[in-house]
């Protein structure tokens, strides 16, 4: 199994807005061309569409915390995986994959992600990665971080 970030581009943006989350899932997060949209605006955010061996199967976006004074902190957000991919193991490299990419950058000391503090998937599947939670942010979303 491939697993590849490749930006998003007139080659993949179609696949990428087509994805698709179980039903529950939806009302947690942005639309993934809610998601492109805003990264037009804010050059800061990396959007990525995750290849399975050639195939869209996923989305996620980066950014540096620079707007916050935290310009060494790495959010990953909007990370998803098309529900007919999910629990395959996709997610898991995916993220690995991003992480990577966020090593490489010179400054970046932490990577951060957010979720819902009732999402148990979001809990299990970070905390996995060896993600630790370190409270509540201002919009009740949970934050784990890992230093890299
Ligand atoms: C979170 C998400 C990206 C995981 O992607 P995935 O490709 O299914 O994950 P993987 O197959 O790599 O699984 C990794 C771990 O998560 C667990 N997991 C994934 N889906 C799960 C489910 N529906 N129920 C229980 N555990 C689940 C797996 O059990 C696995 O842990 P294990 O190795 O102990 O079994 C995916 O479920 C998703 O898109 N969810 C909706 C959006 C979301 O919640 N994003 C994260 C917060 S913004």
């Amino acid at each position: 199994m491939l697993i590849e970030l490749r930006e998003v581009s007139l080659e993949n943006f179609d696949q990428v807005v087509k994805l698709k989350l179980p039903k529950g899932a939806k009302r947690n997060l942005a639309s993934n061309v809610y998601s492109i949209a805003t990264s037009k605006y804010f050059p800061i955010y990396q959007p990525r569409a995750i290849y399975c061996d050639s195939l869209v199967v996923g989305f996620l976006m980066y950014t540096s915390l620079s707007n916050f004074q935290k310009p060494n902190n790495y959010l990953i957000f909007r990370f998803m995986i098309d529900y007919r991919q999910q629990r395959k193991g996709i997610g898991r490299l995916a993220l690995l994959k991003a992480i990577e990419e966020i090593r490489q950058i010179e400054n970046a000391e932490k990577v951060i992600v957010n979720y819902d503090p009732g999402n148990e998937i979001a809990k299990h599947f970070y905390k996995k990665l060896g993600f630790i939670e370190v409270g509540l942010d201002e919009n009740n979303e949970m934050v784990a971080e890992m230093t890299l």
